[in-house]
């Protein structure tokens, strides 16, 4: 089974009742239990991590680093200021995909700079939690493409 470790930033706890408006009214438990079954049906076990705590993100990133295949990042607001959450992400090894719930880039000015995505392999925005199961898609596929290079 391929290894896949999502992230869940600050304040993502609270989804369902924050600004549904902006973010859905899925709540975080339904889309862990989304992606948790579409990994299953895609051959890989889904750990989902969510805090509000930019050191606890980086100890969780650093502590799977050798056995993650891939990984799903959404920072919530770190996502714009923590160049310690940007250097955690560019150590991994495996690749990293950025969702946002919201289109950063149609929000406030402050929400348009990503410090993470370009250490990242590549960002889903603005697709609500669709966006995270295309993530793990994409994810999957490219894990098994590069997986098969590696052995040409
Ligand atoms: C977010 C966008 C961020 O700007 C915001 O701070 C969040 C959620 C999103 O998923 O759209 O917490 O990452």
């Amino acid at each position: 089974m391929v290894q896949v470790y999502v992230l869940h930033g600050p304040n993502l706890n609270m989804l369902g009742t924050r600004e549904p408006g902006i973010y859905g009214s899925t709540t975080l438990p339904q889309i862990e239990d989304m992606l948790r079954k579409r990994g299953e049906e895609l051959g890989a076990t889904v750990h989902s991590f969510q805090s509000n705590h930019e050191g606890a993100l980086i100890d969780y990133l650093q502590e799977h680093m050798s056995s993650a295949d891939g990984v799903i990042i959404n920072g919530g607001a770190l996502t714009h200021y923590s160049f310690a959450l940007r250097d955690a992400l560019a150590m991994m090894k495996a690749p990293v995909i950025e969702v946002h719930l919201s289109n950063i880039y149609a929000r406030e000015e402050f929400r348009h700079q990503s410090v993470t995505a370009a250490v990242c392999r590549g960002l889903i925005s603005g697709l609500g939690w669709r966006g995270y199961l295309f993530a793990l898609e994409a994810l999957v596929a490219l894990i098994q493409e590069e997986t098969q290079e590696g052995k040409q």
